[in-house]
């Protein structure tokens, strides 16, 4: 159950290497964040992030192999996870890739694989936490979108696209779970300094995995359904949102 502050004791996090996940896990184990399991497909990755987290105090730090491509597993992989933690208090989603979206968009494949893995596999996976989380009658969702997919650009548009694919299924699971004792946030960071975005030009507003895992520990503070981080991008993308398409397509990045 959570702690008197509403922090977690118990977290499952799909995509358990991720540079984000890893932040935002780091700030919870400084606070009450005890018992852990980390779902994700590189098995050394994850026992190199499980030791971290037990070197900082996590008691229980649990390692499952998945693919969020392997939606068969997806049900199983839950279970096993929520088995082994009794109670789950929040489940973080973190699993994506940017793909190279010149190669990507000439190869079908290529396309399925971006979109599989950030939109269409972690569906696969919240559906079956929501269902852990309505039996249980309490957890929180924590879902890592991105500003990517609130308007998307030429540039990067299947990326962009499976992020509003994954940010409107996660909306919609929100308003489902309403009711339930369960909840869901949504994270929309902008550019952030990671694995991911290793070798490439910060965009404006760009930030780090710390600061977003700050933002993250707010967002649960205030019980936020959306956070934006950085906060100022709230602001920024309700007016490109509302830009006419021939100014969006000039903007540089
Ligand atoms: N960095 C940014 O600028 C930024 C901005 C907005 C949103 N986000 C989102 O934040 C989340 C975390 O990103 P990050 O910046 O922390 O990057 P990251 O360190 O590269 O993390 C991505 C995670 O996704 C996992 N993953 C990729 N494909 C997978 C698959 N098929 N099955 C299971 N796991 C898979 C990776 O696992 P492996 O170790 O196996 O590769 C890794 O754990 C992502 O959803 C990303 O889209 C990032």
């Amino acid at each position: 159950m959570n702690d008197a502050m509403g922090m977690p004791q118990s977290a499952v996090v799909v995509g358990g290497t991720s540079d984000i996940a890893r932040a935002v896990l780091r700030s919870l184990v400084a606070r009450r964040l005890r018992r852990i399991v980390l779902i994700g497909r590189d098995e050394i990755g994850l026992a190199m992030a499980a030791r971290e987290l037990q070197a900082l105090g996590a008691q229980q730090v649990d390692v499952l192999t998945f693919d969020v491509t392997d939606f068969a597993r997806a049900d199983a992989v839950v279970r096993d996870a929520s088995t082994r933690l009794g109670q789950v208090d929040m489940i973080l989603v973190a699993t994506g890739v940017l793909g190279d979206q010149p190669r990507d968009e000439l190869d079908p494949e290529a396309v399925a694989r971006v979109l599989s893995t950030n939109s269409t596999g972690p569906a696969a996976v919240l559906s079956a936490f929501a269902v852990v989380l309505r039996q249980q009658g309490h957890g929180r969702i924590i879902v890592l979108s991105s500003v990517a997919g609130v308007r998307v650009r030429r540039a990067n548009y299947l990326y962009g696209a499976s992020k509003a694919g994954l940010d409107a299924f996660a909306q919609g699971l929100g308003e489902a779970l309403r009711d339930s004792g369960a909840s869901l946030m949504i994270v929309r960071p902008g550019w952030v300094a990671t694995r991911m975005t290793k070798g490439r030009d910060p965009a404006p507003f760009a930030t780090t995995r710390e600061a977003v895992a700050a933002d993250v520990i707010a967002g649960m503070e205030r019980s936020s359904a959306v956070v934006w981080s950085p906060g100022s991008l709230r602001l920024v993308f309700a007016m490109l949102r509302l830009l006419p398409r021939g100014l969006w397509r000039r903007l540089p990045g």
